[in-house]
């Protein structure tokens, strides 16, 4: 997909066509190759990967391609460098011309991409289990890439596989039976569930009558015993509302309506081993029924297992992740399944795929990607925990990144009303801890660090927060709402020409988050573009400037670098505050 702004997309067509003329439709669709370049704006290095098929020199070819190269209407310069680079120049009329064009599309020149039903399971914490670290990035990744392929047209459809089945459930009941549902062990349910955990735990491990209740519930839970199933509800009930208020503080998109976890499989779970086993696609061994896959290998060749059904008749979580895929496939019509899990999921995750492939239940024009999340290391680059050394609690993190934000705004604008800085200061701690987590790869560890996170300075959150207030501010100053700046933007200065490169490529960078499913180029190319109106604003004079066309071209460029920041936020799931 094209941005119609962006400089590459623009051109390619165009080089595109002149190594049609020069050297016959048999080289239509050749990638030209544009790069960014130290020498000018882009330069197309096609020439010297053309050389060979069309058996001439690099330099011959870009020859070629240049005299049938018509972009008089874009490039002020076009030259040949080197063995054979096209260096391309944009000419400052093509670059106003976008960019007043952009400032006038409300899609800011994010292209609207061919709709596809997009399933994501993302966030995934576990029921009366804290959430960690691990769960706060795959939730920020997850909605950020939902966020981004809604914006860009598709249907995404959020599937919150949380962990709402299995043994541990007979002695949750249990215990919850015991000290009842509305008594204040509950209710810690919804704030400090592993408590919950650890006290149900406890007594299962030194009381055997209570083990034992514990058991029989399970098996009961498992037959659909009406009760049972009445309790285990309002369990899952107690740690929706821990999850709903983690996702209300971290301003999260997910809602009740996209749970869809462990327990929604658990009717199907003998029908895929059935069928599994039918088609001798799994066998039994050992007493389990296991599906062997070639490539899947251990120590000394020996072979590992997808277990599919446990020797005690269980069933485990590849069961229900072979579930999902069905689901998601033959329900749901999925054409693309994002599974945004933890990086040593790879396995599993790989194995259910090809299992369900062999099974037909993963056609080959479905792709499935694994969107793997890294570790989040404390300061020690051993997983993150807190001083007492248990995992950290999501919610005290969260806490803590707010605290750290208020001080950091008290100090730097304590002229702002106490309202506005309370208001605020949870907007940028959790913009922070939201950015931390989106500015690097993914698939990358890294150290967790609250005071540089929520600086307001460097590569962070706060920083593009900030930026976006200032623009905001200049409008304050000027009396003026940002959206009555639409006057021409005219390109002059070097600064302001950077400023508008930078500003063109806003499109082309969600496509690419999308179809990379990368958030963190979204994040680096607001660094970018926060960096540049920064030197734009510290070279150009906006509101003092001394002709009145370049202030309104000036004003209009601020407004329109207002919008590419609010709007890219908002597409990692960060808010703008208009003061800070
Ligand atoms: N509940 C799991 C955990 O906490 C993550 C589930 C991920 N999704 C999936 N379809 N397996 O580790």
């Amino acid at each position: 997909t094209v941005s119609p702004f962006a400089p590459a997309d623009v051109l390619a067509p165009r080089i595109g066509a002149a190594i049609e003329a020069a050297f016959g439709a048999e080289y239509a669709g050749v990638d030209p190759l544009l790069r960014p370049s130290q020498f000018a704006d882009l330069q197309a290095n096609v020439a010297l990967s053309l050389a060979k098929k069309v058996g001439a020199k690099p330099r011959d070819v870009a020859e070629k391609i240049v005299a049938a190269l018509d972009v008089s209407d874009l490039a002020s310069s076009v030259e040949i460098s080197g063995p054979g680079f096209i260096n391309l120049t944009l000419s400052p009329g093509w670059l106003s011309g976008a960019a007043t064009s952009m400032a006038g599309d409300e899609r800011l020149g994010v292209p609207r991409q061919e709709r596809q039903i997009v399933p994501i399971d993302y966030s995934a914490p576990n029921v009366a289990k804290e959430m960690h670290a691990g769960h706060l990035r795959t939730t920020v990744v997850g909605d950020s890439l939902a966020r981004t392929l809604e914006h860009l047209g598709h249907q995404v459809i959020r599937q919150n596989h949380i962990g709402d089945w299995g043994t541990p459930f007979g002695m949750l009941i249990e215990h919850l039976l015991d000290v009842g549902e509305t008594s204040d062990e509950a209710t810690l349910l919804e704030v400090d569930p592993n408590s919950f955990y650890q006290h149900a735990r406890e007594k299962f491990d030194s009381d055997p009558a209570f083990a034992d209740r514990a058991r029989g519930r399970v098996v009961k839970l498992q037959a659909g015993d009406a009760p049972t199933l009445a309790v285990w509800n309002r369990l899952v009930g107690l740690s929706k509302v821990y999850f709903n208020r983690i996702y209300s503080a971290l301003d999260v998109t997910l809602t009740d309506g996209d749970l869809a976890g462990e327990s929604m499989y658990n009717d199907q779970l003998q029908a895929v081993c059935d069928e599994l086993e039918d088609r001798g696609i799994a066998v039994i061994s050992d007493g389990a029924l296991c599906v062997f896959l070639p490539g899947y290998t251990g120590r000394e060749g020996k072979p590992v297992p997808l277990i599919v059904r446990k020797s005690d008749g269980g069933y485990g979580y590849g069961t229900t992740d072979l579930a999902t895929v069905k689901y998601r496939v033959q329900q749901l019509h999925a054409n693309r399944i994002l599974y945004v899990i933890g990086s040593p999921q790879s396995l599993h995750l790989n194995m259910v795929w090809d299992t369900a492939r062999a099974a037909g239940w993963l056609p080959d024009d479905v792709e499935v990607v694994h969107v793997q999340i890294g570790n989040v290391l404390g300061s020690d680059r051993k997983m993150l925990r807190t001083r007492s050394g248990n995992p950290l609690r999501l919610m005290g993190l969260v806490d803590e990144a707010n605290t750290v934000a208020r001080k950091v705004i008290d100090e730097a604008r304590p002229d702002l009303d106490e309202a506005i800085r309370a208001e605020i200061a949870p907007q940028i701690g959790v913009g922070a801890i939201k950015y931390a987590d989106l500015s690097v790869a993914h698939d990358t560890e890294y150290v967790l660090d609250l005071e540089r996170m929520v600086s307001l300075t460097g590569n962070t959150g706060p920083y593009l927060q900030y930026a976006a207030a200032r623009i905001h501010s200049i409008f304050r100053n000027a009396g003026m709402a940002p959206d009555a700046a639409t006057a021409p933007i005219v390109v002059a200065e070097a600064a302001e020409r950077d400023l508008v490169l930078a500003l063109l490529q806003f499109g082309s960078t969600v496509a690419l988050v999308g179809d990379a499913l990368e958030p963190h180029r979204l994040a680096g190319y607001l660094f970018e573009l926060a960096q540049a109106f920064s030197s734009f604003y510290e070279k150009c004079p906006v509101l003092k400037a001394d002709d009145a066309a370049v202030r309104d071209s000036r004003l209009a460029l601020s407004a329109l670098t207002l919008r590419v920041l609010t709007q890219g936020l908002e597409l990692l799931g960060i808010r703008s505050p208009e003061r800070m």
